[in-house]
């Protein structure tokens, strides 16, 4: 059987799939969503906005997308690809995001946007940037409105897709949406908010009013130019996924990750969406159990995450936190200055680095670098209670070159007591399943199982049965400690990279 004969067979009786992620981001949702996009007639997504940061590789060409699906550029005959109703919809972006598509000589008619998708305006990434400004209190984030957009869903006060067909209902909404923001930030220094509002992402100062804060006009001329460029794919797209369940092939392309989710993941330091398969399905305008079968990806054997919050197997602790954390820290300055670290290096926290050179691991959204370390069993057990045993592991080529692979098993609790409802945590004690509590994960100290390297190219193998044995033995023990089921083994970005488990 060839790799697609393979693959076929995987999705044998499926009709509707959701790819999603158990860790916190970035573990190849984007490789995965345009390898199976050829499999696929509707292709959507349904949660995050363009704090996502997806990338496929084509040959030695490389797209990076943010909120168009991530099939798009499969180009199939009457394939729909959709931005569902739980997407944080900012326009700036998808206007970006076409003419990539233009570039390519792919059309854009096959692509609907919700008209209940939630649209991101100027004052939700002023809002956002203003927030990160106290280092009390960052989360880190992507800098592009997402937290804002969402409260304001919850308070009532949003604007959708469906707003721009609406050009006078817009006007009055935005003016109800901005009564608030503007009182508050006139309350900081005006020239931190002008600064802020000169950014590229925000039009480069064209919102900007020194009175009023927000120019308005400015703001509804270019929301108004916007929908002149999208009115033809708004639709009701939700109408469109459900009509099609069980007839067609529909694939639903997951944004962050679990640990992320604002409902289930490692809060607060997490988005503002849920981002696990409920919400995913529940953004596409879906029940969960439309899903014939969740894939969840899981980086191995080590894992990043970008931005602040705990990470228990950070190699290099807290000083990677500090120093992924720092501004102005990037890809260049890292080459320049640690130029030396490997996955071997004894030092941890070049280690970290090492590991990050391998796996180009910088934030496909804002170039930061991500932070890296071992692979959690303890995060993973909590993660796939939510999106079932099928999994995907994912560059796990990275370590090829790694003489010693430690996989932490369990955590032993360190803190004081510490209530969880009816149960006292109490130092030493031992946590198999994370407890995704700020107070708890701090405190958790990882245990490890140690495994030799496989010390071998793997990017070339085809079969799950010639991986090296070192590695099998790995991924044995993964699945006995968590109970997955290995379905997918990715050895490297392009499509064809892709192991069938079957
Ligand atoms: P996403 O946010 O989940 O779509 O992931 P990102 O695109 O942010 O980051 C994943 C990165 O890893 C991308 O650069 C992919 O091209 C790359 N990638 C995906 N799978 C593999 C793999 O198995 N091996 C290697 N070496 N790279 C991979
Ligand atoms: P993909 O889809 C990794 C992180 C940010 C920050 C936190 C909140 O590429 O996997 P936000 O801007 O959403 O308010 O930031 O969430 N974050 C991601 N980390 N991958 C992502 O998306 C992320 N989207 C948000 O770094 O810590
Ligand atoms: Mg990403």
């Amino acid at each position: 059987m060839n790799n697609k004969e393979q693959r076929d067979k995987l999705l044998s009786g499926v009709n509707t799939l959701a790819i999603v992620c158990n860790q916190w981001g970035d573990t190849g949702k984007g490789k995965f969503v345009d390898y199976f996009a050829d499999w696929a007639d509707i292709i959507a997504r349904g949660t995050g906005g363009a704090n996502a940061g997806h990338t496929i590789r084509i040959k030695d060409q490389e797209y990076i997308f943010h909120l168009v699906p991530s099939g798009i550029l499969y180009d199939k005959i009457g394939k729909i690809n959709i931005i569902g109703s739980g997407v944080a919809f900012d326009p700036n972006i998808i206007a970006e995001e076409l003419e990539i598509l233009k570039k390519e000589g792919l059309s854009f008619d096959n692509l609907l946007f919700s008209r209940n998708a939630l649209l991101v305006l100027p004052q939700h990434l002023v809002m956002d940037r203003v927030k990160e400004i106290n280092t009390e209190g960052k989360i880190g984030t992507t800098g592009r409105g997402i937290g804002p957009v969402y409260t304001d869903h919850y308070a009532r006060i949003g604007l959708t897709v469906n707003d721009l067909l609406n050009m006078k209902n817009f006007k009055e909404k935005l003016k109800r949406n901005l009564s608030d923001k503007v009182k508050l930030l006139k309350l900081i220094d005006i020239n931190i908010v002008k600064e802020i509002m000169n950014h590229p992402h925000i039009g480069s100062g064209r919102f900007f009013d020194e009175k009023e804060i927000f120019n308005i006009e400015e703001i509804e001329k270019a929301y108004r130019e916007f929908a002149e460029i999208f009115k033809k794919n708004i639709a009701d797209t939700e109408s469109i996924i459900r009509n099609n369940i069980g007839k067609k092939k529909i694939l639903l392309e997951g944004a962050q990750g679990n640990l992320l989710s604002i409902d289930i993941g490692t809060y607060p330091f997490v988005t503002s969406s849920d981002c696990s398969v409920t919400g995913l399905a529940k953004g596409c305008g879906l029940k969960e159990t439309d899903i014939d079968l969740t894939l969840g990806i899981v980086k191995a054997p080590y894992m990043t995450r970008v931005g602040e919050g705990p990470f228990p197997t950070e190699l290099g602790g807290l000083e990677s936190a500090k120093w992924c954390g720092t501004k102005g820290v990037n890809k260049t300055l890292e080459k320049e200055k640690y130029s030396d670290a490997t996955v071997n290096d004894a030092n941890e926290f070049n280690q970290g680095i090492g590991v990050r050179f391998a796996g180009y691991e910088y934030g496909a959204t804002t170039g930061r670098p991500r932070r890296t370390g071992w692979l959690d069993l303890p995060l993973l057990k909590y993660s796939t209670i939510f999106s079932g045993p099928h999994t995907i592991l994912t560059k796990i080529d990275v370590m090829d070159k790694c003489e010693k692979i430690k996989i932490c098993h369990a955590y032993e609790y360190t803190g004081e007591n510490y209530q969880i409802g009816e149960k006292t945590l109490k130092k030493g004690d031992l946590i198999e399943t994370a407890i995704p509590d700020k107070e708890v994960i701090s405190a958790c100290k990882p245990l490890y199982t140690e495994f030799d390297g496989w010390l071998s190219d793997i990017t070339q193998t085809t079969s799950y049965d010639s991986l090296p044995q070192n590695l099998i033995k790995i991924l044995d023990f993964i699945k006995s400690k968590t109970g997955i089921v290995i379905d997918i083994v990715s050895v490297g970005p392009d499509r064809d990279q892709t192991i069938i488990n079957i």
